[in-house]
């Protein structure tokens, strides 16, 4: 299997990386720490997989073409590519800059975009082609302080539900996955108690799983199930109450 991972060099990235390479798997493995990618790259090729690394930013349109370009002439084929680099934060509203939400909206939507349409014309050539889309349970509703990462997150889930009418067609899934919170770098500095929190690895493994079954959507863990359809209807009072 050929396989694209973005945000490789740290939590669900990674661990799917690691998923993959246990496989057998060619992975392109893309992040902007160059020490952190070598560290994966060497466990990569522990593990029995063959990576191909690429230190970059997916908000760069360029640079992330260069490196589908480069992985397609090496793996010679495409059989997925997970968008997954995203990050955080705050608005920072008051600032009166927008530079610091402009920067989560480019890395978590034209990531996503400049990563995955790169490889959409040999999916079709080869009319076969898994794309898995890392979205959010955040992406459900505008969360207080955070309506970049929650509008970024609801962006992709919109694309990946656009993307897989005109793709299925062609034999290509796309999988949106929207997971709630999972222990990594991301949500190592959230002093709350994060309900449901799942370990990395074995949030890797269920994602892939969705993949494989080519799912159109997956929540995890699964308890956020029965909880997205409330959280999409409860009163903004209530919101106020459980945002943190
Ligand atoms: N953890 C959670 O609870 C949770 C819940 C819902 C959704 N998610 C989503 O899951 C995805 C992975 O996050 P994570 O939890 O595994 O956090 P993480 O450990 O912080 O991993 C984020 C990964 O994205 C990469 N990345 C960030 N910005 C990038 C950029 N501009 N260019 C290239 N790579 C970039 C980071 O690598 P570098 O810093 O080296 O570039 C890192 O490898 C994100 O999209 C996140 O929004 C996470």
């Amino acid at each position: 299997m050929n396989i694209f991972i973005t945000g490789a060099s740290s939590g669900i990235g990674e661990s799917l990386a690691y998923y993959y390479a246990q496989k057998g798997a060619t992975i392109g493995l893309v992040a902007r720490r160059e020490d952190r990618l070598k560290a994966v790259v060497e466990k990569v090729k522990e593990l029995g997989g063959n990576p191909i690394s690429y230190i970059l930013d997916v908000a760069n349109q360029e640079d992330v073409q260069k490196a589908t370009s480069s992985f397609l002439e090496q793996a010679e084929r495409i059989d997925m590519v997970i968008a997954n680099a995203g990050v955080g934060g705050s608005d920072n509203l008051s600032s009166g800059n927008a530079s610091t939400i402009n920067k989560i909206l480019s890395i978590n939507i034209l990531g996503v975009t400049n990563t995955v349409i790169p490889f959409i014309p040999s999916m079709k050539e080869q009319k076969s082609g898994q794309i898995c889309i890392i979205s959010s349970i955040a992406g459900t509703r505008g969360l207080i302080g955070h309506g970049g990462y929650s509008g970024s997150k609801a962006a992709v889930r919109l694309l990946g539900d656009s993307w897989d009418y005109s793709l299925s067609r062609h034999n290509i899934s796309t999988t949106v996955v929207s997971p709630g919170w999972i222990a990594t770098e991301m949500t190592a500095r959230h002093t709350f108690k994060m309900l449901f929190l799942m370990d990395s690895e074995t949030a890797a493994g269920k994602i892939a799983n969705a993949i494989e079954k080519r799912k159109r959507k997956y929540i995890l863990p699964w308890q956020w199930n029965i909880i997205v359809p409330i959280f999409r209807f409860l009163p903004r009072w209530m919101i106020k109450l459980v945002s943190v």
